[in-house]
């Protein structure tokens, strides 16, 4: 696996573009030829597109669910949208049904990125382009494209937002205060069917190795490889259950504290919370609870954020991700190659996937309001209620 940094340049811009070039004459209309002159290449009429998503227990896939479908709705295009319970034989299923039913494309975030090969031939062989939906479609030569985020990035923003949180670095992230620790820390990973939960671990470990090497941190339970550290299907209650068992195996009884839990995602974190909490360890970070990190801001973590009992988060605007799945759905409908910003960094087993990157931010307590409230990502409303 190969991991690079990304660079935005130019990216916004390139947006901007598409979004203008297609929104001119909707899924509708052969009217409006493209600003860039392609005279030849001719929207075809509307049509459905089928949108594959793994779960309605987070509220980051509500959203892209609800963002994809109105961004394809506004280019003129029906939609169907199916949520699988993250379970695997239905999700094949519904692409199937969606295959079967003609749709004119697939966007698709897979629960197993490894499990779709059969219908991602039946897809291509009925001339349906698919895109990859933030998780990477692995095995698979009929991936088309891919749009997501810096995963590796996102991984070593979590892993900084755990050194801000334990003093070891300044708040600007990168300037060390010369705290020496030691500080007791678990790693938490993804699930490993999940192409990300890699990405994220591979960004975090290669931030706080040199900090466990130096002896700064400690993980006491000595569980620092990502199969020992994997929570599989992202579950909250496994999350719960595996910080339990840490706690009663490596803490309980001695005069051991967790200090700190790298968590790669809102949902684990709010599990791990309830596990420390359950555990005798209480009041907000500023009081001593361990720093507890995040993806995602999910609004009932960003809730938990702004009590000062959750440390961090990563802001992944999910309205951009699903604009840039309209956009690639759009060109391939067009008879057009989506413009993609990253072409060496995510190969899938069979094929280097070309893909579209966006960049994410650190959520603390105190740009909440900057942005999460003033983007309009969530109002103050659902953030003092913790609820979307
Ligand atoms: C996504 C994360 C999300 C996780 C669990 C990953 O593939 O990139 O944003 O937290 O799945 O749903």
């Amino acid at each position: 696996m190969k991991f690079r940094k990304f660079l935005a340049a130019g990216a916004g811009a390139a947006l901007a573009f598409s979004l203008a070039a297609c929104s001119g004459g909707g899924a509708g209309s052969t009217s409006d030829s493209s600003a860039s002159g392609d005279d030849g290449a001719m929207m075809e009429e509307g049509g459905t597109i089928g949108v594959a998503m793994p779960t309605q227990t987070s509220s980051r896939w509500i959203a892209d669910g609800d963002a994809v479908k109105s961004g394809l709705e506004e280019q003129g295009f029906d939609v169907d949208l199916q949520y699988a319970a993250d379970d695997i034989p239905t999700q094949s299923q519904q692409i199937d049904n969606m295959i079967t039913n003609g749709v004119k494309a697939l966007i698709i975030a897979a629960i197993d990125g490894t499990a779709l090969s059969s219908q991602l031939q039946a897809a291509a062989d009925a001339g349906i382009p698919v895109i990859s939906y933030d998780r990477l479609i692995r095995d698979s030569e009929n991936v088309d494209f891919y749009v997501t985020f810096d995963n590796y990035n996102v991984g070593v923003q979590q892993a900084t937002s755990l050194l801000v949180g334990l003093g070891i670095l300044e708040a600007d992230g990168t300037t060390e205060t010369g705290e020496e620790g030691p500080f007791n820390v678990e790693l938490f990973a993804g699930s490993l069917d999940d192409n990300n939960a890699h990405f994220f671990w591979a960004g975090a470990i290669d931030t706080l190795q040199p900090y466990i090497d130096s002896g700064v941190l400690v993980v006491p339970s000595g569980q620092t490889d990502i199969e020992q550290a994997a929570t599989l299907r992202w579950q909250q209650e496994t999350a719960q259950k595996r910080m339990e068992d840490l706690l009663t195996g490596n803490y309980v009884g001695t005069d051991e504290k967790v200090n700190g839990v790298l968590s790669p995602y809102d949902g684990l974190s709010r599990g791990i919370i309830t596990a420390l909490q359950n555990n005798g360890y209480s009041g907000t970070v500023a009081d001593g609870f361990p720093v507890v990190t995040g993806q995602d801001a999910e609004v009932e973590s960003v809730k938990l954020i702004v009590d000062g009992v959750q440390y961090a988060t990563i802001f992944k605007d999910t309205r951009k991700l699903a604009e840039q799945a309209v956009v690639a759905a759009t060109a391939y409908l067009n008879g057009e190659e989506p413009e993609a910003n990253d072409t060496e960094t995510y190969d899938n087993g069979v094929k280097v996937v070309p893909s579209y990157l966006l960049e994410s931010d650190i959520v603390y307590a105190d740009n909440v309001q900057e942005l999460l409230i003033d983007s309009g990502y969530w109002t103050q409303e659902q953030v003092d209620k913790g609820v979307a």
